[in-house]
């Protein structure tokens, strides 16, 4: 893959970065986006640097539409067009219906749905003329499951599955795959805040007994990005530890 540029979104978050540093071992140049962590963007970047590509880490909100312009302009400018997008930047306000606010349902569908919505239309112009792309959306197991207290993020995920099984029949002949993984219980700062109860229950629903690793899900997601995931779209692949069957 060398000489191919991918984007993360949230490339700075658990998730991403396992992400950034396996397919930068691919031979991919590396560009992450990340909403404020600094610190930890420059860090990936230097871990993907020592693979011998190209880092790039850019700060910007992928629910805002000149963002991901300029986002997509850094990119094509400093390690050019774009050949694989993973939208991975994903964040949780979770709540009973009743006491959420309409701005905890708003912030979670703009970043989360709307995001990916706003960063594939931006990439796949140039996609469609080189007639290659590979884009890798990070949905949920809760976006097929759904989960108490978490309707607004469940529903956008679920949104996200439609998406992708849409993109994937819009762009199937312009050569663009589009997949989603679905990951369960990985271990990220988005799960570390859950109650102590809250893991334990979880990890009882996981029949291979143990959390998800960041490198699990992004095993996966370099996999759909590679040549050998060529006859693959519109799929929504589980990696959970078997939680949802
Ligand atoms: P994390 O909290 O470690 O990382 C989230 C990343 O998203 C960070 O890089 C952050 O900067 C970025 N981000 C948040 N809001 C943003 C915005 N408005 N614009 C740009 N970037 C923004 O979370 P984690 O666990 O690595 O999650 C990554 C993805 O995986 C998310 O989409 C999440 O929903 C999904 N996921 C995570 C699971 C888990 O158990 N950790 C399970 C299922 C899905």
């Amino acid at each position: 893959m060398r000489d191919k540029a991918a984007l993360i979104t949230g490339g700075s978050g658990g998730i991403g970065r396992a992400i950034a540093i396996k397919l930068s071992e691919m031979g991919f140049n590396i560009a992450i986006s990340y909403l404020n962590n600094e610190e930890a963007a420059r860090e990936v970047i230097a871990e993907v640097e020592k693979n011998n590509v190209k880092g790039l880490s850019i700060k910007a909100d992928v629910s805002k539409e000149e963002d991901v312009k300029r986002i997509i302009e850094t990119v094509n400018k400093e390690i050019g067009n774009i050949d694989v997008l993973v939208n991975n930047a994903g964040i949780t306000r979770d709540r009973l219906l009743l006491r959420m606010k309409t701005e905890d349902w708003d912030t979670v569908m703009n970043t989360n749905l709307k995001g990916v919505y706003l960063c594939t239309k931006a990439v796949i112009r140039s996609m469609m003329k080189k007639k290659y792309g590979k884009i890798v959306n990070v949905t949920s197991v809760v976006g097929i499951s759904g989960n108490a207290g978490q309707s607004n993020y469940s529903a956008s995920k679920a949104g996200i599955i439609g998406f992708t099984k849409s993109m994937a029949k819009e762009l199937g002949n312009r050569g663009i795959n589009v997949n989603a993984v679905a990951p369960g219980f990985i271990d990220t700062a988005m799960t570390n805040v859950l109650d102590e109860e809250i893991k334990d229950e979880m990890l009882s629903s996981i029949p291979l007994n143990r959390v998800g690793k960041p490198e699990d899900v992004a095993n996966l997601v370099a996999y759909l990005c590679s040549n050998e995931a060529d006859y693959i779209t519109g799929q929504v692949i589980h990696v959970d530890g078997g939680m949802l069957i």
